[in-house]
């Protein structure tokens, strides 16, 4: 049996990655892909719970401990209940955000020693590695300045510029570090061009799935 793919979608906050999810997702089911989305921090009853509280921007005492074992408990609550069994079912995983954004937010953002993150990470996903990530490249100022133009600001979100700088340099580094997996999309052009681009990367990688 082949398994499915697992695809994950990464990018600072506005960076314009909800457009071409749901773009991929109608190209990967119009090629006869059955495809699951889900989110993070999210995508099932508890992680989602667990999400209200990590975004909530009430909870400005936050410790950077607390939030990075709240991220690990919400992604593994994830991986188990629903990436694995929907790979192994041959259905096709995108996640909206998953172990680069913990990387970059609360490795590259908050300054935790890659060692940590890399420990509780094996700890929560289990070996369970994207076969390809979109990393939307975009000048995090513009992303945010969208993104408060369009919603309201989550607890993140509401973090200073400074920290979105970080953050945004962390995935360039680890762009710069995964090259086979992470592909690099300029997200300051216009959507439809992005999308070109994304589909043609989509597209190339669509021969090398393994099997289970
Ligand atoms: P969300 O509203 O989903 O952001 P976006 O719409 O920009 O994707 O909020 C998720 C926030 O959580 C986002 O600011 C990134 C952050 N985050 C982390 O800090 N660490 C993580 O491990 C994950 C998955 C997300």
């Amino acid at each position: 049996m082949i398994r499915g793919l697992f695809i994950t979608v990464e990018g600072t906050d506005g960076s314009g990655k909800t457009t071409q999810i749901v773009r991929m997702q109608e190209h990967l089911v119009s090629l006869g892909c059955e495809v699951l989305l889900t989110r993070e921090p999210g995508g099932t009853r508890i992680s989602e719970n667990i999400r209200s509280i990590i975004l909530d921007p009430v909870y400005t005492e936050m410790s950077n401990t607390a939030e990075l074992l709240l991220y690990s408990a919400a992604r593994a609550q994830l991986v188990e209940q629903v990436i694995r069994p929907s790979i192994a079912k041959s259905i096709t995983v995108i996640c909206d955000r998953y172990i680069d954004s913990f990387y970059a937010y609360q490795g590259f953002g908050r300054g935790t020693g890659y060692e940590l993150l890399e420990k509780i990470t094996g700890i929560a996903v289990n070996g369970t590695i994207p076969d390809i990530t979109f990393f939307f490249d975009l000048d995090p100022e513009i992303g945010l300045k969208r993104r408060f133009a369009a919603t309201g600001s989550d607890r993140i979100e509401n973090e200073v510029i400074e920290f979105h700088r970080k953050v945004y340099k962390g995935y360039k580094i680890l762009a710069g570090r995964y090259p086979e997996r992470i592909r690099t999309i300029d997200a300051s052009r216009p959507a439809d061009e992005v999308w070109l681009d994304v589909r043609r990367q989509l597209d190339m990688i669509l021969g090398f799935v393994k099997s289970v």
